[in-house]
């Protein structure tokens, strides 16, 4: 996995620390959708967006999110995988989502190849990757949601790696000129 294309060497990625930890709160699922959003435009090549949180706390929200920075034509609705454990989508980079809901075990996934995946350039987001931690690659951004209330969630983003770290700096600072 070359977890360094894409990475433009502009102070932010200088500034990113290998790791690093991150708490942001989103009111409504339109802010889940646009989080995710800032945070697919800055995800390159070879990036794992591992999403954890309960049933309902909005894991496939923010992937529609991450489809849309990736240039994922907005006519294709993103839902989880259900029959597939992988779905595929084309993008300006290809975005492919896991679901690790109905896996009992990770044999099951040897139809799903992360690290060729991964080698071949494309993104993948995964839903319930805490079953499965010890197959996530070193460096990646974990996303823990929790739900607050009804429309309130707070994501707790851990960035595993300079790319991941860089893509949450970016996401951070897209989110501060919006609030501004
Ligand atoms: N701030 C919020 N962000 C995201 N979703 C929200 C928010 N507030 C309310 N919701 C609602 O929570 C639900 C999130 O659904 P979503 O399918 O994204 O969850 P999920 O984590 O993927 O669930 P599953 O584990 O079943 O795959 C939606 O019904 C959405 O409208
Ligand atoms: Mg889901």
């Amino acid at each position: 996995m070359n977890a360094s294309i894409g990475v433009p060497t502009d102070p932010f990625a200088k500034k990113s620390l290998r790791t690093s930890e991150h708490h942001i709160i989103s009111h409504c699922p339109e802010d889940t959708v646009r989080i995710g959003a800032f945070l697919g435009k800055y995800l390159a090549g070879g990036s794992v967006v591992a999403l954890a949180g309960k049933l309902g706390s909005g894991k496939t929200c923010l992937t529609q999110g991450i489809a849309r920075g990736l240039k994922v034509p907005k006519e294709i609705y993103i839902t989880s995988p259900s029959y597939s454990i992988v779905n595929e989508y084309p993008g300006r980079i290809t975005l492919f989502h896991v679901d690790f809901y109905r896996l009992k075990d990770p044999s099951e996934l040897e139809d799903v190849d992360l690290d060729e995946t991964l080698e071949a350039g494309g993104v993948v987001v995964i839903e319930w990757a805490e079953k499965f931690p010890g197959i996530l690659p070193e460096e990646h951004l974990f996303v823990s949601i929790s739900i607050m209330d009804d429309q309130t969630r707070e994501l707790h983003l851990t960035a595993y790696g300079q790319q991941a770290a860089y893509a949450v700096t970016r996401l951070l600072h897209d989110l501060s000129v919006l609030a501004r």
